[in-house]
């Protein structure tokens, strides 16, 4: 029986514009991005898969989904990803970049022992997050079908994250989708993105784990909007055929600083 671990590396919020050098509060999106692609490129093993849990725009241009690619793609990764609150052209038009491999555009799929299902909790012009009841239902639907361990990603995260101001934009019926895990003990990981930043907690059987952004971190416990100094990052998961897992998040070490005074992005 195989008992090495299947590798998954999330990144989350790339927020990447049509120019290469346009900032996020002092920041070029595409160079930190960059730099935790030449971080992952180091790393051995290599990972099996990447997983992009959303926010892959700011600008939300075609160019910008283009430049994605052309950055990720040399990697020769399998790489899936999810809809953020600021992909709204993922949401209303097919991207081509986002579905020529190593891209897919799949959200459903199994590697190794594992299924995963990804979700998309991006609603149109709307900053918090929404499952759609087919959504819920094709989730049901899946777990009912495949007792295999799995891991589901989403954009938003399900549970507060003690931030008040990123909890007023979190999922808003989160209840559906944590009944739906709790009911179904195969769901060993809940993956999300948008508060830039680390999230680890067990509920149940399911490990609920967010990642921190390869571009501005916001800080951690803030009633309102606060830039972290951390570096950018992506978490590195183990993902072992029995259902348990192992899982660390990783930052660059070479980060221009950022423009701390900034009250909104
Ligand atoms: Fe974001």
């Amino acid at each position: 029986m195989k008992t090495s671990p299947l590798v998954v590396a999330q990144l989350s919020d790339t927020h990447l514009f049509a120019d290469r050098n346009q900032t996020l509060l002092g920041l070029s999106t595409a160079r930190s991005l960059e730099g935790v692609l030449q971080q992952i490129k180091q790393l051995q093993p290599q990972p099996d898969l990447l997983l992009l849990t959303g926010d892959l725009s700011q600008d939300e241009t075609p160019t910008s989904y283009e430049r994605l690619r052309k950055l990720v793609a040399p990697l020769g990764l399998p790489t899936y990803w999810l809809a953020g609150n600021h992909d709204q052209l993922a949401l209303v038009q097919w991207i081509p970049d986002l579905a020529i491999a190593p891209f897919s555009a799949d959200k459903q799929f199994f590697q190794g022992d594992w299924n995963f299902l990804l979700l998309n909790s991006a609603a149109l012009n709307c900053v918090h997050g929404e499952l759609s009841n087919e959504s819920i239902d094709w989730l049901e639907t899946q777990l009912e079908a495949n007792p295999h361990p799995t891991l589901i990603a989403l954009h938003h995260p399900p549970l507060p994250i003690a931030s008040e101001w990123m909890d007023n934009i979190n999922l808003k019926n989160a209840a559906a989708l944590i009944d739906a895990i709790d009911r179904h003990p195969q769901v060993k990981v809940v993956l999300f993105g948008h508060i830039h930043q680390e999230f680890d907690q067990q509920r149940r059987n399911a490990r609920y784990l967010g990642a921190p952004s390869t571009c501005v971190q916001f800080k951690p416990r803030s009633r309102d909007f606060t830039v972290d100094e951390l570096k950018p990052g992506f978490r590195l998961l183990s993902l072992y055929p029995d259902g348990s897992i192992a899982t660390q998040v990783q930052r660059i070490q070479d980060c221009p600083p950022l423009d701390l005074t900034a009250t909104g992005y």
